[in-house]
């Protein structure tokens, strides 16, 4: 392919023409659909004159072109790839056009495409160009109308944004006309068409006005709607309580697809869900996967404001409205849930994912200077750090600050398109803080440690401890700014938290520093003891932290820190101590004495605990995150200690886990938080117990596999049988069992092509290969391809990470065969790859020469853009 252009946010100029009023029209055909457009163009008073209009439009032949009811000949615009140019346009005129689209081939799933037979769309970020010439950018926002026209009795739904104004037969045609009263750029734009069923409810918002609720499914998966019912009446609340938000139209609907490449869409009005975010049901659907329909839900519910009111600027802008989205859905989810073991959640998301990225060739500020695709640029850095970077604020600013500063924000811009700087001005504007420094979160790249030291003077009572910042070099970025780093702590004495009193003022038991110079020293006075401290306190800022503590430090914060994050951290700390003396070859008894002492002691004491927040501490870190640990990693000494330790925990910790296990035995059924963390807690014993080669286990797993109520415990115990190598009988017989009961179900047909493709035994690549071949998989719908391939290349580290090199190559050859269908999702896959500097020899130059052999390809701008930047040379 010819070299992609690079679009740079300094490049950034205002539209030179607006769209006042969009009128759409679908006439939905069996081969192909004919769209009519009239937009209502006028050049903008804000930027310079022009009489050229440059429209976005890819994969659209033209039918016809007026311009006041006058038809434009050849001479008047010129079509290229991807613009097309009309000449000499007036002031202020109609564009009238018609274009030819072809649906059904479209296996992008971007623009208008199908799935199981419905109409669907998927506009963001630039697939609105793929239905219709347009000026397909967020800061030009417009009124629309459309219309969907089909076959009389063809769909029994034909949904579009806003309000429906009418819905007619005329000679034998279904004419359904929407009006969307509020202003939208064209990725908010949504179109559905299919035979659907629909759950209706309503919500009363706090001023007094009824919005009717409707979630729309195929016929087979009506019974799966409820809990997503549920979750979006709570977040409509929330929104109101937490953020004075109320919704706007009279009617909200989401509509569920099986093909869809993302989690969920905010389109106005109508969201469209992929099936594994809205569908829930307690026989099929796990707690995680409970939790997850209530995150996306509030997510996609929240971008009405945070997103579609207030929009960005530009795609630079993205973070504007995910990442304060992702906070406004941590924090809900983190209201309705176990604060703690959200938080510990996002935290080791941070870690074993974003923290990969920002180390990687990929890393980019979570506003980024340029891109080639910007579907390459929905990351972990602008969702989840963008997150942080909101949280952070909103810790800074304290919550009263924090709530002026969006109340400012949605009213100021409210129907604007707006960025980054503008949120933060809000935040300075309410607070009077001064977030100058602060700032350079959003344009510095990557993953800040603090490197830590203190000292105690016993004779003075006082505590030192200083604190030096340092951001790794990363692409484009050599050189790095101290940042503002808000940085939680508490100071833990023999008698508990001390108070903490730095230049005379006290701060009681827990303060924030601000850490904002390369290196700095805190002094605390009045200590009468070395303290263990208690860093980072709820993961209070995205940066690594290292201090070394002693063993007995760790122990002290394990049983008694009260923050759930750190107990956590103490616990990841310690394991991961233990994991590396081993890779050295140097293991020592008194670490891994000190964990197996902290751990029993939790587990003997776990009806006094939260028990999802002891599930979470059972956890080893993973692999991932232990292999990022080192300058170059070799992955099969990091499994292979990985697996020692696990299996020497379940040795040592045997009648703990055992009796943990059965006095959980039969624990409350349903979804509160206590059920669910119950739940948690002995599945998580079960993995163990099935570390130790006994029969009394296997049947455990059998006897919890064939006699669950539900999908958590039988799918928990599904796993414990498949990834334990000694249990292939019971294995092979319960996979058969599961997929025999199951196979009807979509989701969970796909968990269970999940497990076999995680399994760390065997020869899973001759499974995987296998897999492929099923009449279960399909090759086109994204949902599979992540449960096979995805979850091999991203969640099997020992199985991924062969020494032939087979599986690299394997993924390379998926990546250039899914290309030609779906760039968007072939660009994900390549992620695990792109890590290959990461790796020892022969691993790293084996992904190496696995992306080489993928460039022989002809390749899409989203393969090419993460190839090209994975293949340059550091
Ligand atoms: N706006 C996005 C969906 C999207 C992203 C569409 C990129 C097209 C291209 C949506 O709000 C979103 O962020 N969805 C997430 C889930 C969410 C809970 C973080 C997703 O789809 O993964
Ligand atoms: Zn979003």
């Amino acid at each position: 392919m010819s070299t992609p252009s690079i679009t740079r946010l300094a490049d950034y100029r205002a539209p030179e023409f607006l769209i006042e009023k969009t009128y759409l029209s679908f006439d939905l055909n069996e081969a192909y659909t004919d769209v009519s457009s009239k937009l209502s163009i006028v050049s903008n008073p804000q930027s310079g004159k022009t009489s050229d209009l440059f429209l976005h439009g890819e994969q659209l032949e033209l039918l016809s072109l007026a311009i006041n009811d006058q038809p434009l000949s050849s001479a008047d615009y010129q079509i290229s790839r991807e613009v097309l140019t009309i000449y000499n346009v007036p002031e202020q005129f109609v564009l009238h056009c018609k274009t030819r689209i072809y649906p059904d081939k479209n296996t992008a799933l971007e623009g208008l495409y199908r799935s199981s037979g419905m109409y669907c769309t998927q506009c963001e970020a630039e697939g609105f160009r793929k239905i219709t010439y347009y000026l397909d950018r967020p800061d030009v926002m417009s009124e629309f109308e459309t219309v969907i026209i089909a076959d009389d009795n063809a769909f029994s739904v034909m949904l579009s944004n806003g309000n429906c104004l009418s819905d007619s037969v005329v000679d034998g045609k279904r004419i359904v006309h929407w009006h969307d009263p509020f202003k939208k750029p064209s990725y908010l734009f949504a179109l559905v068409a299919g035979n659907l069923d629909c759950l209706e409810d309503s919500f009363i918002t706090q001023s007094g006005r009824n919005v009717l609720l409707q979630i729309y499914t195929e016929a087979k998966d009506s019974d799966k709607c409820d809990f997503a019912m549920q979750s979006l009446k709570k977040a409509m609340r929330w929104d109101e309580e937490v953020y004075g938000r109320e919704y706007d139209l009279d009617r909200f609907m989401i509509v569920a697809v099986d093909d869809f490449n993302m989690g969920a869409m905010e389109n106005k009005g109508l969201n469209i869900f992929n099936t594994s975010c809205v569908l829930a049901h307690p026989k099929s659907t796990t707690d995680a996967a409970f939790q997850r329909v209530e995150s996306v839900v509030a997510h996609e519910y929240f971008h009405n404001w945070s997103g579609n009111r207030v929009t960005c600027r530009d795609w630079f802008q993205l973070s504007l409205k995910e990442g304060l989205t992702v906070y406004r859905d941590e924090e809900f989810s983190a209201d309705m849930n176990s604060r703690a073991v959200k938080r510990i959640d996002g935290a080791s998301f941070m870690r074993n994912v974003q923290f990969v990225e920002d180390a990687g060739p990929m890393a980019h500020p979570v506003r980024p200077d340029s891109y080639l695709e910007i579907s390459n640029f929905y990351t972990m850095t602008i969702y989840e750090k963008g997150a942080e970077v909101v949280r952070m604020l909103a810790n800074i600013l304290g919550p009263e600050n924090y709530r002026k500063g969006t109340d400012l924000y949605f009213e100021r811009f409210d129907g604007q398109a707006v960025t980054c700087d503008d949120f933060v001005a809000c935040m300075e504007e309410t607070s009077g803080k001064d977030l100058h420094q602060f700032r350079l979160w959003y344009s510095q790249a990557g993953t800040p440690q603090l490197h830590i030291s203190d000292s105690y003077d016993a004779e003075r009572q006082q505590y030192h401890l200083h604190v030096r910042q340092h951001t790794p070099e990363t692409p484009g970025q050599p050189l790095k700014q101290a940042l503002h780093i808000p940085l939680k702590i508490t100071l833990y004495g023999e008698q508990g938290a001390q108070d903490l009193i730095i230049e005379g003022k006290n701060y009681g038991e827990e303060t924030v520093l601000d850490i904002c110079r390369e290196q700095q020293t805190i002094v605390f006075d009045n200590i009468t003891e070395k303290p263990s401290p208690s860093l980072l306190r709820e993961f209070s800022a995205p940066v690594k932290v290292d201090y070394d503590y002693q063993l007995q430090q760790l122990q002290q914060l394990i049983l008694l820190d009260s923050d759930g994050f750190c107990r956590w951290d103490a616990v990841q700390n310690l394991m991961g101590r233990v994991l590396h003396e081993a890779i050295e070859g140097d293991s020592k008894e008194p670490t891994q004495d000190a964990l197996i002492q902290s751990l029993k002691r939790l587990l003997q004491n776990f009806s006094a605990m939260d028990m999802g927040l002891l599930a979470c501490l059972l956890d080893l870190p993973s692999e991932h995150y232990v292999a990022s640990r080192y300058e170059k990693a070799d992955p099969a000494a990091i499994s292979q200690a990985r697996t020692h330790l696990q299996h020497q925990l379940a040795l040592a910790l045997e009648p703990e886990l055992l009796a943990c296990y059965q006095a959980l035995a039969g624990e409350v059924a349903g979804l509160s938080a206590e059920a669910m963390a119950a739940r948690s807690l002995r599945n998580r014993a079960l993995g163990y117990l099935m570390c130790i080669d006994k029969a009394i286990y296997r049947g455990l797993a059998e006897q919890q596999f064939f006699h669950a109520e539900n999908m958590t415990d039988q799918f928990a115990a599904l796993k414990a049988m498949v990834h334990a190598e000694h249990a292939h009988i019971e294995a092979q017989h319960a996979l058969q069992a599961f997929y025999q009961q199951w196979q009807n179900d979509a989701l969970v047909v796909n968990m269970w092509l999940q497990v076999q493709a995680t399994k760390p035994w065997g020869d899973v690549l001759r499974d995987v290969r296998a897999l492929l071949e099923h009449p279960a998989f399909d090759k086109r719908n994204p949902n599979k391809l992540r449960a096979v391939i995805a979850a091999f290349a991203n969640q099997n580290f020992s199985q991924f990470h062969q020494l032939s090199g087979e599986a690299y190559q394997f993924l390379a050859e998926q990546i250039a065969d899914i290309d030609q269908r779906n760039p968007q999702i072939a660009a994900r896959l390549l992620t695990p790859l792109t890590h290959w500097h990461q790796f020892i020899a022969p691993y790293g130059q084996l992904m190496k020469a696995a992306l080489d052999s993928l460039s022989q390809h002809e390749l899409s701008k989203d393969v090419y853009e993460v190839l090209s930047k994975s293949l340059v040379e550091s």
